[in-house]
């Protein structure tokens, strides 16, 4: 079969198995009304986005497609376009106070899409998930501290803890059974008094794993017993694919929530990550959560953006028809590349994100050293990946592809690479 047509069919069949009987159609496009007004989308409809400041599209550079930063090529949610719409339609552009609504809709989203019942007190805005990171770097920690992350895994986690003096320490992820495990016995032998604080990524990027709640658990009591505090950033969390359900970190049990603080924002999933500004944080700890507060407070970064407030708002108090229409799609992309690489033999085995649209690819079998592994995705190839390198030790040999774009995309990129491969 020809590597298009076979394509074509893969992705098919792999979004088909993921839908009830009849239900192909609405994978990639939809029409939801909530306002009184169609709103529709349609995941297949290629945008251009150049003029449009995007730092994924600066490096997409004579034709080479751009699957690299963690943005999607879709519209954003209809309903969050409409509500931003409105707002500008109608209003002055005053400052701005964090609204209860602002608030509301994130205690309600934190039930229903994750079955979290969080006591209004314990959310406070936050300025970005790596923005407010960093302040928690600043007010729960001293410089020469010990941080802990578990390669490979988001830079900025590492990147920001060396730049405001804090060690960066790592404990990577192993491979065990045929996934990504925490290496318990790893934090074991890396703890000592210097160790103050552990990120977590809740689903991880770039690995793509959902924690099982035994996990956690079992992270929260070694935490617990060393005084640890945990800062979960869970920004991919609302992305769950295959029915998959996450576990806020702050939920689990007492333990965990006295010394956790969860990062969250709608975001990613909704796909509005230049409407900056956009997230909160969740902590239990009264203590804590006035630290934070009161850190935000000094920095004077507590203040409210229109956008901000209008699209959070916009994004948790609708029913996620949109959302769950682009999981199916990201599901049938993950699909395609499964498939073409099962059927074409090139040294390269995806790992299967369980959320999020980013595709953790094995390179290793390759034997490339890593220079020449990126330069034959980006320049042989011509399509733009993220250096699995980046993302601190166990990233040697993958490349993150970020499959958040149209299937057309997908299958030109996959075409490419065995092109690049069999050269
Ligand atoms: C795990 C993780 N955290 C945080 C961010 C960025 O969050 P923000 O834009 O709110 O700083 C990203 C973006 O890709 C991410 O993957």
């Amino acid at each position: 079969m020809k590597r298009r047509s076979f394509l074509k069919t893969a992705a098919a069949a792999g979004a088909a198995a993921l839908l009830p009987a009849g239900a192909v159609g609405m994978v990639s496009s939809g029409c939801v009304r909530k306002t009184g007004k169609a709103v529709d989308w349609d995941f297949d409809e290629i945008i251009d986005r150049s003029g449009t400041w995007s730092i994924k599209y600066r490096r997409a550079e004579g034709g080479k497609l751009a699957m690299w930063i963690a943005d999607m090529d879709f519209r954003t949610d209809p309903v969050v376009h409409e509500a931003l719409q409105q707002r500008l339609d109608r209003d002055v552009m005053g400052y701005t106070y964090g609204p209860d609504e602002f608030f509301d809709a994130i205690v309600g989203w934190e039930k229903q899409q994750h079955g979290f019942d969080v006591p209004r007190e314990w959310v406070e805005y936050a300025p970005g998930v790596i923005a407010s990171l960093c302040q928690v770097y600043l007010a729960f920690t001293e410089p020469g501290d010990k941080i802990i992350v578990q390669t490979p895994v988001y830079d900025p986690f590492f990147r920001y803890a060396e730049r405001l003096g804090r060690t960066p320490v790592e404990n990577p992820l192993v491979w065990k059974d045929g996934h990504y495990a925490m290496d318990f016995e790893g934090l074991d032998r890396l703890y000592d008094k210097r160790v103050k604080a552990l990120v977590l990524c809740n689903p991880h990027n770039p690995v793509g794993i959902i924690w099982p709640k035994e996990t956690l658990s079992k992270l929260a009591r070694w935490c617990a017993d060393h005084e640890v505090l945990v800062i979960s950033d869970e920004i991919h969390a609302d992305l769950a694919l295959y029915g998959k359900r996450h576990t806020p970190f702050c939920s689990l049990d007492e333990t965990a929530a006295r010394i956790g603080i969860q990062l969250c924002s709608p975001t990613k999933a909704f796909n509005f990550p230049g409407i900056t500004g956009t997230a909160y944080a969740v902590i239990p700890d009264a203590v804590k959560r006035q630290h934070f507060h009161e850190t935000l407070e000094n920095a004077k970064l507590r203040e409210a953006s229109i956008p901000t407030m209008v699209a959070t708002i916009a994004a948790y108090t609708h029913e996620p028809v949109w959302l769950e229409a682009v999981k199916r799609y990201i599901e049938g992309n993950v699909a395609c590349v499964e498939n073409f690489f099962s059927s074409h033999d090139v040294g390269i085995r995806p790992i299967r994100p369980e959320a999020s649209f980013l595709v953790w690819l094995d390179c290793r079998q390759k034997g490339l050293p890593q220079d020449e592994l990126v330069s034959l995705f980006n320049e042989t190839a011509g399509v733009v990946i993220n250096n699995g390198a980046g993302y601190g030790t166990g990233g040697e040999g993958f490349v993150r592809l970020n499959v958040g774009c149209p299937r057309s995309i997908v299958e030109e990129a996959l075409d490419r690479i065995a092109r690049a491969c069999e050269k």
